[in-house]
């Protein structure tokens, strides 16, 4: 069959078995069609969509002005390479660093963006021998070799070694254990605003402070990652506002682009000539067609008031959270920042997540023990209630099953 005609989610199963390499856990349904919060299955059920993406949907699915940017700029200018200066990639960096600080370099996704930042970390840090990177437990960076290594969760690790050198791991939350792992070798210090993957560890309030002063104190730099907790999803457009602890270099993908595949670094100007010509590049990096879906996003959320929304949106899905795990005692912790929520058990939590997709609700679960959504920053009450309301169901019937 060669083409994408009404094919069943069982035949398309069949198809991928064939054809595709089976290096993902897929959930039995083909998705055919997105729009806002909901998406649709190919035999026309219709979910509630609360990972949309896996965060990359910052928008939701298939957000109108981006996606008019999208066919606006594919019928003027689908690729030129980085030899040639381009209208979209100059206006999107400066939209990015404006309301941050420094320069931009583009790339396709979050693994990239990490190595553009580990390679510019080492590139600045050998003038003085330094190359070592400090990451932390339960972090995540993403899939390539080197950001396998930065990632401290040993699961991730099995099978692939030797890993690439240099990455030292720090317990998360601990300021004396990274100021006992810094050394004069120590290029960087690298950690997610909010791990994601880890489960929605949210630091304490004087902690991301602390590694800056660690990092200041030993002349070595502070990248964040912040792949997933940038361009609004916490209600600031990066992470790293919510305490104002400024990195001198920080991550994006995900949400950049509102799910066209993107990715990018910001650091200082005094920094950014450490990456200079010929030691880092990207082919598909700052494409017009991403960097015209990247414009259509800041201008969505700034337009709608999206930080706004984020604001309301997470103090609605955490007190619905907080009231539940008063009648549920499976539900332990309930960590939230903006969009990113995370509701922590006492029993695993995977099975939430095929439970709620026969009710309906696109979940996921991390950590063995975690329900984690990352909603859309335009998710409205009423979705909020209806997706709150099919995860309290299936957790009362965890809890049932449980006890
Ligand atoms: C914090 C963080 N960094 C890096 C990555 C890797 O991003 P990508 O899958 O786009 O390479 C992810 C992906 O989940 C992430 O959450």
């Amino acid at each position: 069959m060669d083409s994408a005609a009404a094919m069943s989610s069982e035949d398309r199963i069949a198809q991928f078995d064939k054809y595709v390499i089976p290096n993902y856990t897929r959930y039995p349904i083909s998705l055919v069609r997105g729009e806002g919060q909901h998406c649709w299955d190919a035999e026309g059920k219709r979910y509630l969509d609360l990972f949309p993406g896996w965060g990359c949907n910052i928008l939701g699915h298939c957000p109108p002005r981006v996606t008019q940017a999208i066919q606006e700029q594919a019928a003027k200018l689908v690729h030129i390479p980085n030899t040639w200066y381009m209208e979209p990639q100059g206006d999107f960096a400066e939209m990015l660093c404006t309301r941050s600080f420094g320069k931009a370099f583009f790339c396709n996704s979050g693994a990239e963006a990490n190595e553009g930042a580990l390679k510019l970390a080492r590139l600045h840090g050998m003038k003085e021998g330094r190359y070592k990177v400090i990451t932390f437990e339960k972090g995540f960076h993403g899939r390539t070799l080197a950001t396998t290594a930065a990632t401290a969760q040993p699961k991730f690790h099995d099978g692939i070694g030797p890993l690439v050198a240099g990455f030292k791991y720090a317990p998360t939350g601990d300021l004396d254990a990274v100021a006992a792992l810094v050394d004069h070798e120590t290029a960087a210090i690298m950690i997610e605003p909010i791990q994601g993957e880890g489960g929605v560890q949210i630091p304490a309030d004087d902690y991301l402070a602390g590694l800056r002063r660690i990092a200041d104190e030993n002349n070595c730099l502070l990248i964040f990652d912040e792949v997933q907790t940038c361009m609004a999803r916490t209600g600031t457009w990066f992470g790293y506002q919510q305490w104002n602890v400024q990195p001198d270099i920080f991550t994006m993908a995900k949400g950049i682009a509102a799910g066209v595949a993107c990715g990018a670094v910001i650091t200082t100007s005094e920094l950014a000539p450490d990456l200079r010509p010929g030691m880092h590049a990207s082919t598909f990096g700052g494409n017009p067609l991403a960097m015209a879906a990247g414009i259509a996003t800041v201008q969505t959320i700034e337009e709608e008031n999206l930080l706004d929304n984020v604001a309301a949106m997470s103090e609605r899905f955490r007190s619905h959270f907080a009231s539940l795990a008063e009648e549920l005692s499976i539900i332990s912790e309930i960590r939230t920042r903006g969009m990113m929520i995370g509701v922590e058990l006492t029993i695993p939590s995977t099975p939430a997540v095929g439970k709620c997709m026969e009710k309906g609700l696109l979940i996921n679960a991390t950590q063995g023990t975690v329900i984690r959504l990352l909603p859309a920053v335009n998710i409205s009450a009423e979705e909020v209630d209806e997706g709150f309301g099919i995860i309290a169901d299936v957790l009362r019937d965890m809890a049932n099953e449980a006890a």
